[in-house]
């Protein structure tokens, strides 16, 4: 098979992707096939909650926290100040990674400013949920919300703080007074120890030591030589902590807006704002979801498309394609193509459904409404569409499709009004063509 050409090689772009769904709409492999055509790649928020998967020569690599540009030899990959960074999780998958033979050397640079998940956020996280019961988030349970909350409530501790070990165990004796408040008088729980956490913490900072900079240096510097920088979203948009299904998000801006925040990089810099959609759609964990399949049916498509997760092994939600969520998601990150994923998984079904409208209380909406109570209430309306026949996964170009798989292309990117650009047809990097 041809390798894809996705961009020009005049001038380089800096590119930017982000999931335009519920997350897992396949972003790794998209980042895994632009990262050719960039210098580095970068993550921007979330933290071990993101499962980025990519498969390769028919190996199959799981990224939780590393960008999954570090599978492409002589490429730098940054994490960047808006992740909250789990080091834990980190030195565990730098060793995996070794283990298959994928080196870091000076390949892997992590800011000085970004947030360190500590053992309590994950506590807390598991706490809080519990205690919610039914009403639970259902977070990945590695403890993503709490790191934003300390963050947000600035008693959060940063990466730099590692390297004044007096003033971080001063910190930490602090806040870790008031967790272990929480932890025992309301949630029941175990309380933790300051000094063991600030013992493992300052162990595990001398580990990563080389690999932290002031990443805002490092990539102006890049830029301003001409490299490229690809930043890679995690979650999806609809996961986003402002444009999200509120409160089943996560806790991170996993939109456009987390790029410039998360990374230091301003506005200007970007060439392209790429989503990542799925043919189909699903979520994990609780939240609405208009167009959510029945059960039968969605186990159908669970199967043929592996959704469960890849942080946690959960079975995902499956629905059918939602263009008002999409043409939601266009809006809020101004799109400037859509990667579409996944579209195999829909072969030989006789019809395909896609949603197009709601209906709330009687009335027809086309917009994405904003109250959970209204959104819960949304009936969706589809238009239904033949289905194709026959496996895509050989497909290498737009011409190889049936006609009718071609006619689902063209009646997306009618209604969204942004060009679908490149189109997925299976898991391994080669199985990518370009729409034109
Ligand atoms: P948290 O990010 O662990 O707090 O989880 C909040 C919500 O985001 C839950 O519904 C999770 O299932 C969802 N979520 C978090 N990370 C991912 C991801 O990488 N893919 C899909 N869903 C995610």
């Amino acid at each position: 098979m041809k390798k894809p050409v996705v961009q020009s090689k005049k001038k380089k772009k800096n590119i930017v992707i982000i999931g335009a769904q519920w997350g897992d709409e396949g972003k790794a492999k998209m980042v895994d096939v632009l990262t050719e055509q960039v210098d580095i790649v970068a993550r921007y928020q979330g933290g071990s909650n993101a499962g980025h998967t990519v498969v390769t020569g028919g190996k199959k690599f799981v990224f939780h926290q590393i960008p999954s540009g570090i599978l492409h030899k002589g490429k730098k990959c940054v994490i960047g100040n808006g992740v909250v960074l789990d080091p834990v999780a980190l030195i565990g998958e730098i060793k995996s990674l070794a283990f298959e033979g994928v080196k870091i050397h000076d390949r892997l640079i992590l800011s000085d400013r970004a947030h360190l998940l500590m053992p309590y956020h994950r506590l807390l996280d598991g706490a809080s949920e519990a205690r919610k019961g039914s009403g639970k988030i259902g977070t990945t349970n590695r403890g993503i919300g709490p790191a934003y909350m300390d963050k947000m409530a600035r008693v959060g501790v940063k990466v730099v703080d590692l390297f004044d070990p007096v003033s971080f165990r001063q910190k930490l004796r602090i806040i870790v007074k008031e967790k272990n408040f929480f932890l025992k008088n309301y949630y029941g729980r175990p309380m933790v120890s300051a000094d063991k956490i600030a013992d493992q913490y300052l162990k595990l900072g001398s580990i990563i030591k080389p690999l932290i900079q002031d990443t805002t240096v490092y990539l102006e510097s890049a830029l301003k030589k001409g490299h490229a920088v690809l930043a890679e979203g995690a979650q999806g948009t609809l996961l986003d902590v402002d444009f999200g299904t509120y409160p089943y998000v996560t806790s991170s801006s996993a939109s456009v807006g987390g790029v410039c925040t998360g990374l230091g990089v301003g506005p200007r810099w970007w060439d392209e704002i790429y989503g990542v959609a799925k043919a189909y759609a699903t979520r994990v964990g609780e939240g609405p979801f208009t167009s959510e399949m029945d059960e039968v049916f969605g186990e159908k498509i669970r199967q043929r498309g592996g959704e469960f997760g890849a942080t946690t092994g959960r079975p995902r939600r499956c629905g059918w394609m939602d263009l008002v969520a999409l043409k939601y998601a266009c809006r809020v990150n101004g799109f400037t193509g859509i990667l579409l994923t996944k579209i195999d998984v829909l072969s030989n079904l006789p019809t395909l459904k896609i949603c197009t409208s709601y209906q709330i209380e009687g009335k027809k909406v086309s917009e994405f409404p904003a109250g959970l109570n209204t959104l819960s209430k949304a009936k969706p309306v589809y238009r239904e569409m033949k289905g194709w026949q026959g496996d895509l996964a050989h497909a290498e170009s737009i011409k190889d499709l049936p006609v009718e798989a071609r006619r689902y292309i063209d009646e997306i990117e009618k209604y969204i009004q942004v060009p679908i650009q490149w189109v997925s047809v299976g898991p391994d990097r080669s199985q990518i063509f370009p729409r034109s």
